[in-house]
């Protein structure tokens, strides 16, 4: 097939670059001419491990194009995707970047394309892209159909190769035979294909993401209990999770969620139900205690600290929201470091994607390695879950003696760092 990605970030670029290495013709779209020059020669604008190669496998076999052409790349091609960001605005999903993209669709659609929605839009995007779309000149030269995408930044490689489920929102025949056939590789290697309505599609992708949200809101939650009653959160997640209707995943006590969904998706999920006139009481609760966690872990550091946070060393290990992408919308570490320093302490941290420009204050200093980052530590945070954050010997890159540790992953054993005498805090236990 030949497919045309608008918007080449996390989830376009991703997409394209799978897409073409099934054996598609794929045109990847981008108005931001820096990312597509360098997407040209090879490199990689954000970081997601395999991405490289599959890029560059693609491009040789010239199967994966970049371009800023966004009409000439809409002509060219059989299958619109539209990936671009739908942030928040007012509390609820702003599709100015979605309905920018479907101007320019209307005015080169020069024969039969499927335009698809993989950006993450509320519940009646898909009928407005539709009515806009819709004119006597048009008649029968699209379908309009949602295919929401799940995969996680870090393993979004995996995640699109071996997706649990590909879910297609169209009530047309042919588009639903169209687009079972472009994921058909996929189907044959055991992911389920689910076609609904387009407005249940569009649900799926919000429903999903508010549920996730919410077992990570529910474990949050459970380990503060856990903290007052001496209690290990981590045996409370594993007899929990060990029953087949709860599941294991997303039961790990931490900070607050963040990342470019969760955040945004449960505040345009809770206005979708003000426009039907239906309370997400769930869903607002479980945004309020997220906003009220970052508050509640910076207590814990001054508790930690003795309520001495002036002139306190204090360095983080990891300041994206989660490990694996250097993704920082919404990372906890972007309201906790400022606050920190704004008490009057002195943050120094060390992030492996090499976030060097993230934060702009001369008392918060980035360094390239660990032991650098936490040599003269009074606290150190670990605020990210990379692996190479899994093993350390603190003592041996810590010169300060009675250093404290506040693990927010809960990566070391409670009764290790005793044995070794270290000062050591986590999360619910
Ligand atoms: N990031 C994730 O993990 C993830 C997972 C599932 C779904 N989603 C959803 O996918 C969508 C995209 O997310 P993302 O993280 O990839 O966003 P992103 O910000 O990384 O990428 C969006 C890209 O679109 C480009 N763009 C904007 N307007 C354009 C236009 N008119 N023409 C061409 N390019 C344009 C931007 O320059 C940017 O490069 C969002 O709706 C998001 O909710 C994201």
């Amino acid at each position: 097939m030949k497919i045309c990605i608008i918007g080449s970030g996390y989830v376009g670029l991703v997409s394209g670059a799978c897409f073409s290495d099934l054996g598609n013709t794929v045109i990847c779209v981008d108005i931001n001419k820096l990312i597509v020059e360098k997407l040209n020669k090879g490199i990689i604008p954000i970081y997601e491990p395999g991405l490289q190669e599959l890029v560059e496998r693609n491009l040789k076999k010239k199967r994966l194009l970049f371009s800023t052409d966004i009409s000439s790349s809409i002509k060219k091609s059989d299958i619109i995707f539209i990936c671009v960001g739908t942030p928040t605005k007012n509390n609820k999903a702003d599709l100015k970047y979605v309905y920018n993209v479907v101007k320019s669709i209307k005015s080169n659609l020069n024969k039969y394309k499927i335009i698809v929605t993989k950006s993450t839009v509320p519940v009646t995007t898909g009928d407005k892209i539709e009515n806009i779309l819709n004119s006597k000149k048009n008649k029968n030269k699209f379908d309009v159909v949602s295919n929401p995408e799940f995969l996680r930044e870090g393993e979004a490689i995996r995640d699109f190769q071996y997706p649990d489920r590909v879910v297609i929102g169209t009530n047309s025949k042919k588009a639903n035979k169209i687009m079972k056939n472009l994921y058909l590789p996929l189907i044959k290697k055991g992911s389920r294909y689910v076609n609904t309505s387009r407005r249940s599609s569009e649900l799926i992708k919000y429903a999903s993401n508010a549920f996730l949200a919410t077992k990570i809101t529910f474990i949050n939650e459970i380990a503060n209990l856990c903290e007052k009653s001496h209690i290990d959160v981590q045996d409370v997640a594993t007899g929990m999770g060990l029953d087949d209707r709860i599941g294991s995943r997303f039961l790990r006590a931490g900070p607050a969620y963040g990342g470019s969904c969760f955040p945004k998706d449960t505040r345009a999920l809770v206005s979708t139900g003000q426009i039907f006139k239906t309370n997400l009481s769930v869903v607002k609760s479980v945004i309020n205690s997220n906003k009220k966690r970052n508050k509640l872990l910076l207590d814990r550091i001054k508790l930690i600290l003795k309520n001495k946070i002036k002139n306190k060393n204090i360095s983080f290990l990891g300041v994206t929201f989660k490990s694996g992408t250097d993704d920082m919308r919404e990372s906890p570490s972007l309201k906790m470091i400022p606050f920190l320093v704004k008490k009057g302490a002195f943050v120094s941290y060390y992030e492996p994607t090499g976030q060097k420009k993230q934060f702009k204050s001369k008392n918060i200093i980035f360094y390239e390695n660990i032991k650098d980052a936490c040599q003269n530590a009074d606290l150190i945070i670990i605020h990210t879950e990379w692996n190479e954050f899994k093993q350390l010997n603190f003592k041996k890159i810590t010169k300060k003696r009675n250093f404290k540790i506040f693990d927010m992953r809960n990566l070391y054993s409670t009764s290790e760092m005793k044995k070794n005498k270290i000062n050591y805090f986590s999360i619910g236990r």
